[in-house]
């Protein structure tokens, strides 16, 4: 966190430099006097070895760091310290997004991420020289395949610790020096109005009470010719259907999904916050391949969320998840 305000002149933040500061002392104190899983997130990241990998790959499907022969360096017991370091990555969990490898232990997250990164990565501006701003960055995922396109930054927000923590685990090793990330919600985000040319908002949206106040915000954020990157739930309709699917409570047992729109809702909702060039570039299925358990999540996946009997249906007899991805531009 604290890089993001050492950096501040390269990165021409100093405008919002007290607001970032004292957003970032507030967490600080939070994350100096960790209880619960804060706490135990706190013990397996000081726990997990100090090795300089001796090589990472950030362009391919499985984000991959340094080999099992890197661990001599750190320790003798090699099988020993592979364990110790399995465990404490396990006390991390659930890992949502990935693969990754480290030293050779792969991570097989419960989501084959590469999957989404491939519909869009070649239908999206070149991301070099970019300031990039991730809403609901998880884990790094994306952030560290963007880092392979040598952005100026980016930056990703994600207030779920478990997988802010992991992000800590991976930058430990991968440490790329222009990515960051800070544990907070879009919410608590400052009005740093104007400065970011390429904005990602993957699988936030529906779980915003007002979609069109985020979508605004964004807007506002970035730098006129930049571009939102959006993907959302969708509901499938006739052509021209204005409409949302509001659930009574949950979808797909998820409890905090609010609206899901057609796609003319969504190119509407980015019309009216200010957005031109609105392309609905992939609408996905999504599909068990895609979205499963491993051993890597203690949770319930895909195929727990939808009908046994019709896998057509959620198990509240809602359409099951339909996703598409759209980008839209600052004129
Ligand atoms: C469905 S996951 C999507 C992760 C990743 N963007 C992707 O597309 O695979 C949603 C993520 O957004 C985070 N999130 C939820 N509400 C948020 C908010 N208000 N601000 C920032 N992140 C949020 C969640 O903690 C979670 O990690």
């Amino acid at each position: 966190m604290e890089k993001l305000i050492e950096n501040h002149n390269k990165l021409k933040l100093t405008k919002c430099l007290p607001e970032l500061t004292s957003l970032i002392s507030r967490q600080r104190e939070l994350l100096d006097n960790p209880k619960g899983n804060p706490l135990k997130y706190t013990l397996a990241l000081n726990n997990l070895p100090n090795i300089v990998p001796s090589y990472k790959i950030l362009n391919k499907p499985t984000i991959t760091l340094g080999i099992e022969e890197d661990i001599l360096a750190a320790s003798e017991d090699i099988n020993a310290a592979i364990n110790n370091i399995k465990s404490n990555l396990m006390e991390l969990a659930p890992w949502r997004k990935g693969p990754f490898e480290l030293f050779g232990i792969t991570i097989d997250s419960e989501w084959k991420s590469w999957l989404k990164w491939d519909r869009f990565i070649d239908k999206i501006s070149p991301l070099k020289n970019r300031r990039i701003l991730d809403i609901g960055s998880s884990n790094g995922y994306y952030m560290f395949r963007m880092a392979a396109y040598n952005p100026t930054m980016v930056l990703g927000l994600e207030p779920q610790y478990a997988f802010y923590f992991q992000y800590l685990a991976l930058q430990k090793y991968l440490n790329i020096e222009n990515i960051f990330s800070l544990p907070i919600p879009f919410d608590e985000f400052p009005a740093i109005n104007g400065y970011f040319d390429t904005v990602f908002c993957m699988g936030v949206l529906y779980h915003r009470r007002s979609p069109l106040d985020m979508l605004k915000k964004i807007n506002e954020l970035m730098k006129k010719g930049g571009e939102l990157i959006l993907e959302t739930l969708i509901i499938e309709s006739s052509e021209n259907e204005h409409t949302c699917l509001f659930p009574e409570d949950r979808y797909a047992k998820m409890r905090n999904v609010f609206f899901i729109p057609t796609i003319k809702v969504m190119e509407s909702w980015l019309k009216r916050t200010g957005f031109e060039n609105i392309k609905c570039i992939d609408i996905s299925k999504t599909e068990a391949h895609e979205q499963r358990k491993t051993e890597w999540i203690q949770t319930e996946s895909l195929t727990d969320f939808l009908d046994p009997e019709n896998p057509a249906k959620t198990v509240e007899g809602y359409p099951a998840p339909i996703r598409a991805i759209f980008s839209a531009q600052v004129i």
